[in-house]
């Protein structure tokens, strides 16, 4: 086999020995979905034949994956939806971020972070977030939307990667939650095999009542009682008040310009839009493609740009009805300035970047979609449980797996090390706060017209992946599946390393990096399903990243 996949489980970096695979494209005049799971893939596809919209497509999306790819499809997580109407007026982030319950303390984890706790739940987004972009643009009815998932989750086929997906969540020696093996121990022993039957009827009976009752189904009565219950009685802290409480927001998007074409993307609590626009941005004051895509001058300008926008990312974002962010971090100006501190022959260490903010020394799961419609209605959205499976925990008789969200707020007040953690005071712990994402569903446009649907899974090296899907596109010209299969760089300010995947047919470039100053080292980054628009002919080419799965589905 050319491709040696090693996947780190529960995290969201895996080792990937060989280049990249290529992504698997189709190009048509009409509507299409792409996403990691193939069976919802489908479903998206049905919906816009059926005369739903892209928003439609994409909700019903967002259900089915909750049943066909559980590792990070949910109900019990949260994400952003990043909306254009096919006329271009209004764009909007639909945000269903999870929050910090009522009774979180800044505290939290500071004698350690327990991802796999009832604690490290953050009060789920999904079904609110899907029931607000269906109250503002939803066509057909939502019930409509459900009823794909429950059939699903009534009884499925299993594919490879699901397969191999479960086995490794229950082969986990801490995967110990009772009602997890319950719910998806194969029955009768053994393990998991592509064309077994699932079947999840306590999902499908959760998924019933939200399409019968809409979201208040979720978040008051029997089912609230359920996930309390159940937090009462491990530790975990979401109440139904918690729940009631919960409301998704429409939010205006981060707005770019970069080289020609607009970028429209997601706004905080994420900090992917303003990663993403930042980093461009210093890099438009350099003439990039003047050089090959990997030339050793190109992939060092691409980091330097990426450890500045970090930095800042660290001082500054957070929860944006906690903290101020600075309008400042998107503008040219605040750029230029940047670009004056990058030496084009040296690596800057990490250190130097941000002195002001005080340095101890020491020593997931998330998936992307991207959807068009026949109209040029484009949806791109990211959603998470954080790790792969979340905490692992499911809701005893309701069926669906719980998030940990609560581990991407900062984890110890005051504490900012080499190893990437941050203790800047914006993203710390407080009651009924959001806590900041990496999620960075992207949508770019050139002369009034969409030219590309973005977006990955990967914590904090999502806006990376996202920017180097751009560049490609925007300064390299490649068309988009080329622009998906190739590989991907990654720096976060701290650790102060240069993540890459395999350069392949570069032998010599990690080399040149390290020679210039920089820590380099491989692993394998993102699953970026894509749609790039050939703003011309109207063609739209879906490209599904093959990193992990993925599928391209069209309306025929
Ligand atoms: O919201 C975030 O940035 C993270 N919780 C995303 C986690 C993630 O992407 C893990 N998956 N691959």
């Amino acid at each position: 086999m050319r491709l040696q996949l090693v996947i780190v489980f529960g995290f969201w970096s895996f080792a990937l020995q060989a280049a990249p695979p290529r992504a698997v494209t189709h190009t048509t005049q009409k509507g299409v979905v792409v996403c990691v799971s193939p069976p919802a893939a489908d479903v998206g596809a049905r919906i816009l034949k059926a005369g739903g919209n892209a928003v439609d497509a994409a909700i019903a999306v967002g259900f089915a994956q909750a049943v066909t790819w559980p590792e990070a499809g949910n109900i019990g997580g949260g994400g952003f939806m990043v909306i254009r109407p096919a006329d271009g007026q209004k764009p909007v982030v639909v945000e269903y971020r999870e929050k910090a319950p009522a009774a979180a303390t800044e505290n939290l984890w500071v004698r350690g972070v327990q991802p796999l706790s009832h604690k490290a739940a953050g009060v789920p987004g999904t079904v609110r977030g899907m029931a607000l972009a269906h109250a503002k643009f939803g066509k057909l009815p939502w019930k409509d939307l459900l009823a794909p998932a429950i059939q699903l989750a009534e009884g499925m086929t299993i594919n490879d990667a699901l397969a191999r997906s479960l086995n490794q969540v229950l082969a986990n020696s801490r995967t110990k939650n009772a009602e997890f093996h319950r719910v998806f121990d194969k029955p009768g022993g053994g393990t998991w095999a592509k064309g077994d039957r699932l079947t999840q009827p306590d999902l499908a009976r959760t998924l019933k009542r939200i399409a019968e009752q809409g979201a208040d189904a979720f978040y008051t009565g029997e089912l609230a009682q359920k996930l309390a219950q159940e937090m009462k009685s491990h530790g975990g802290l979401i109440t139904v008040e918690d729940l009631a409480a919960y409301t998704a927001q429409l939010r205006e998007p981060v707005r770019g310009h970069y080289r020609g074409c607009d970028i429209i993307t997601v706004s905080p609590p994420s900090g992917g839009g303003i990663v993403l626009v930042e980093t461009l941005n210093i890099l438009e004051q350099f003439p990039l493609a003047e050089q090959p895509r990997y030339a050793p001058r190109t992939v060092h300008l691409i980091t330097e740009a990426m450890r500045r926008a970090y930095a800042d990312r660290a001082r500054y974002l957070g929860d944006p009805d906690f903290t101020k962010i600075p309008a400042f971090l998107t503008s040219k100006e605040h750029a230029q300035k940047l670009a004056a501190t990058i030496d084009p022959n040296r690596a800057t260490p990490s250190a130097k970047v941000a002195p002001d903010i005080p340095l101890v020394e020491s020593g997931g799961e998330t998936t992307h979609y991207s959807v068009i419609d026949s109209s040029g209605m484009c949806v791109s959205n990211t959603y998470t449980l954080e790790n792969s499976f979340g905490n692992r925990v499911v809701v005893p008789g309701a069926g669906y797996i719980l998030n940990n969200e609560m581990t991407d707020f900062n984890p110890i007040p005051g504490r900012t090390d080499r190893t990437g953690r941050i203790g800047t005071p914006p993203n710390l712990i407080a009651p009924g706060k959001r806590m900041l994402s990496s999620q960075t569903p992207t949508i770019l446009v050139r002369d009034g017209k969409p030219v590309l649907i973005t977006g990955s899974p990967g914590g904090r090296t999502i806006p990376n992946t996202v920017i180097c899907i751009v560049i490609n596109v925007v300064d390299y010209g490649m068309p988009v599946g080329e622009a998906v299969s190739a590989p991907r760089q990654h720096h976060q300010w701290f650790p102060d390393r240069l993540d890459h995947e395999d350069f392949a047919g570069f032998p010599q470039l990690a080399e040149a990096l390290q020679k210039m100053g920089h820590i380099v080292a491989k692993r394998g980054q993102g699953d970026g399903h894509s749609i790039g628009i050939d703003p011309k002919t109207g063609l739209r080419t879906a490209a599904a990243d093959r990193r992990r799965d993925g599928q391209v589905a069209t309306e025929k």
